[in-house]
């Protein structure tokens, strides 16, 4: 067992830590405080290939593996969560559905400039009556008498990057007796007639990466603009979420290691009763606790990135791998952020210190692209066979 990363890989992570840091770091708390998207730092991220990390050189993409992806995830959520949610849509369930199952022209006309950071991808699957339970979607894909195009009406909800998106890839059912078999996804355009974006969603955290309803009346999408086979829908969604389950364990242990290094800097700086609180049990007993987390979180979503390239290889799934390190680091980010809070005491309240931030931002990673509950539901059936 090899844990050295290849020389590709130390790039990517170095190119992103020192953009995180040097970039994106410094507006950090001004951003969350706005709630703006962050257009100048996602367009220069573009820029640097981090918007479509995996995809080939030839559609845009910066070419490289998934631990690459994750290194880079990890360093831009530990500056700002908010930047890497953008990032993870934009790579993980927009950029790598259509590679896996869209035609040439569909990876030209939607992957190449999403990738490349000129445009930005989404991701339609959640409804306001279906979140967990997604295959019990309402909107309706019905095909013209002419066979040409499919008028769709849709309501979807929590889309990320949905008010400045350009292209959606969007789930709707094309056939209502056949349950999941019966569900299609569209790849959507959103300054199409048809397409509507409802309010933004104020949020309790990742507060520059935008969320909004959208709503398609009578929207019409080519045949040609169809993803994948028509009934293969819910399959296409779920195994775009395997992929996107790592970018958010990613995200998770970005978060985490912040917490935990804005920690250990405090334990060493402050004092109380004559000395600095990491001489103390209690504390040093929770800073050992969020450094195991911290690094079993990381080795765990590593793993799942590794079983993703083993599939990508052999064609087999890697389901398991990515809920069991989306649970784990989502989790352990949640806690180790509690106990940064709690370690930094009133500051830790404060909003002139970052942890109250990762805070916020950590809870999400608990709910987004499959709750703690459906990981555990999905990891369970999977090793039980039950259901
Ligand atoms: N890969 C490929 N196929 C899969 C699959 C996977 N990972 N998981 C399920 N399938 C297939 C099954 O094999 C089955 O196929 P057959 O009909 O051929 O047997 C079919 O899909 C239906 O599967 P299930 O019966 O298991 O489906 P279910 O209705 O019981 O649902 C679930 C399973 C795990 C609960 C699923 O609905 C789920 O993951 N829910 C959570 C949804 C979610 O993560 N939403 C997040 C929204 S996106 C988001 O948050 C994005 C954002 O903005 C950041």
């Amino acid at each position: 067992m090899d844990f050295n990363l290849s020389e590709e890989q130390q790039m990517i992570q170095h190119a992103a830590r020192t953009f995180a840091r040097e970039e994106i770091l410094p507006v950090a708390a001004q951003f969350d405080e706005s709630g703006e998207f962050p257009v100048d730092t996602i367009a220069k991220m573009g820029e640097l290939g981090l918007m479509g990390i995996e995809v080939p050189e030839a559609y845009g993409g910066a070419g490289l593996d998934t631990i690459g992806y994750v290194l880079a995830m990890i360093e831009i959520s530990a500056a700002c969560a908010a930047h890497g949610t953008i990032m993870s849509v934009n790579n993980s369930l927009f950029c790598n559905g259509i590679l896996k199952y869209g035609t040439e022209e569909q990876k030209k006309e939607f992957v190449q400039p999403v990738a490349s950071g000129q445009l930005i991808g989404a991701y339609a699957l959640t409804e306001p009556q279906s979140g967990s339970d997604a295959s019990r979607m309402k909107s309706r894909a019905r095909l013209s008498e002419d066979g040409s195009e499919y008028i769709i009406n849709a309501r979807k909800s929590w889309i990320t990057s949905g008010p400045v998106a350009r292209y959606l890839v969007l789930f709707a059912v094309t056939d209502p007796e056949a349950g999941a078999r019966g569900i299609t996804a569209f790849l959507i355009d959103t300054e199409q007639d048809g397409f509507h974006r409802g309010k933004t969603e104020p949020k309790l955290g990742i507060r520059a990466s935008a969320t909004c309803e959208v709503e398609l009346v009578d929207y019409r999408c080519s045949v040609e603009n169809r993803l994948g086979e028509e009934g293969q829908g819910f399959k296409i969604a779920m195994s775009v979420l395997d992929a996107g389950r790592i970018g958010i364990a990613a995200q998770a242990v970005g978060i985490a290691q912040a917490a935990y290094e804005a920690s250990l800097a405090y334990a060493r700086d402050r004092k109380a009763f004559g000395r600095e609180i990491g001489g103390f049990q209690m504390i040093q007993s929770k800073l050992a606790d969020m450094k195991t987390r911290l690094e079993a979180a990381r080795l765990l979503t590593l793993r799942a990135a590794w079983a993703k390239m083993q599939a990508t290889d052999s064609g087999s799934r890697f389901t398991l791998d990515g809920s069991m390190a989306k649970l784990f680091a989502s989790e352990a980010a949640m806690w180790i952020a509690h106990q940064a809070v709690q370690l930094h005491g009133g500051m830790g309240y404060s909003k002139e210190m970052p942890v109250e931030r990762y805070f916020r931002d950590a809870k999400i990673t608990e709910i987004y692209e499959g709750t703690s509950e459906i990981q555990r539901l999905v990891i369970s059936r999977l090793e039980t066979g039950l259901r």
